[in-house]
């Protein structure tokens, strides 16, 4: 059973998403912790799920490596199989990401490498593009620059707003981040040895 951490900021709707299908008997992953950089509403659903939280507030530190260096401890006392970002609104210092990777993954609401960042859908739009997408990556030391594990191109409707076209987003990003745990946990896709 792989075991997952879970890191949001917000409201943490694919976080639920995760916890929901985690709890099928059948699904070969369950989620051991989820944590957060400030006071997320998203705790609600770990709480609903009887899943432990943990809270590292980002403001409380002088500066991101020693947040950083907190957030590590933190997910050492579960010391889960993978990490998930799932709507984590902050860089992670190089030395976090390095102590996990591979074992740690983002979902991002845009088809990367176009748009990266934390406006992704506010970007897309901007640009006047007819389609965006989502995306679930690995984390590198770079801005969601890290290899790409599943994207699938949703289109932009006339009349878009930041508002709707993210709420057509986020149920891709949902399905595309359930199938990765799922994969990583049987074993079918590797972060160890991903093709290039
Ligand atoms: C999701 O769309 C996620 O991809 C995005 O924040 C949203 C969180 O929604 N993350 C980023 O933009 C990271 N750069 P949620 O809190 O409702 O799950």
């Amino acid at each position: 059973m792989l075991t997952v951490a879970v890191l949001i900021s917000g409201t943490g709707s694919n976080l639920r998403a995760l916890l929901d299908a985690a709890s099928a008997p059948d699904f070969p992953a369950r989620i051991v912790a989820v944590g957060a950089d400030r006071q997320a509403d998203g705790f609600e659903h770990a709480e609903e799920f009887g899943i432990p939280t943990f809270l590292v507030p980002y403001s409380r530190f002088g500066s991101r490596e020693e947040w950083g260096a907190e957030l590590d401890e933190q997910l050492r006392v579960w010391n889960p199989d993978l990490v998930v970002l799932s709507g984590l609104m902050r860089l992670l210092p190089a030395g976090l990401v390095e102590a996990w990777a591979p074992r740690i993954i983002n979902t991002h609401p845009a088809y990367l490498p176009e748009f990266p960042g934390a406006h992704g859908v506010r970007d897309a739009l901007a640009a006047g593009v007819t389609e965006t997408g989502a995306s679930v990556i690995v984390v590198d030391t770079g801005v969601d620059t890290g290899p790409i594990l599943a994207q699938e191109r949703i289109p932009v409707q006339p009349g878009d707003t930041e508002h709707t076209l993210h709420d057509r987003v986020k149920p891709v990003e949902r399905r595309l981040l359930i199938d990765v745990v799922h994969r990583i946990a049987t074993g079918e896709l590797d972060l160890d040895n991903l093709a290039h």
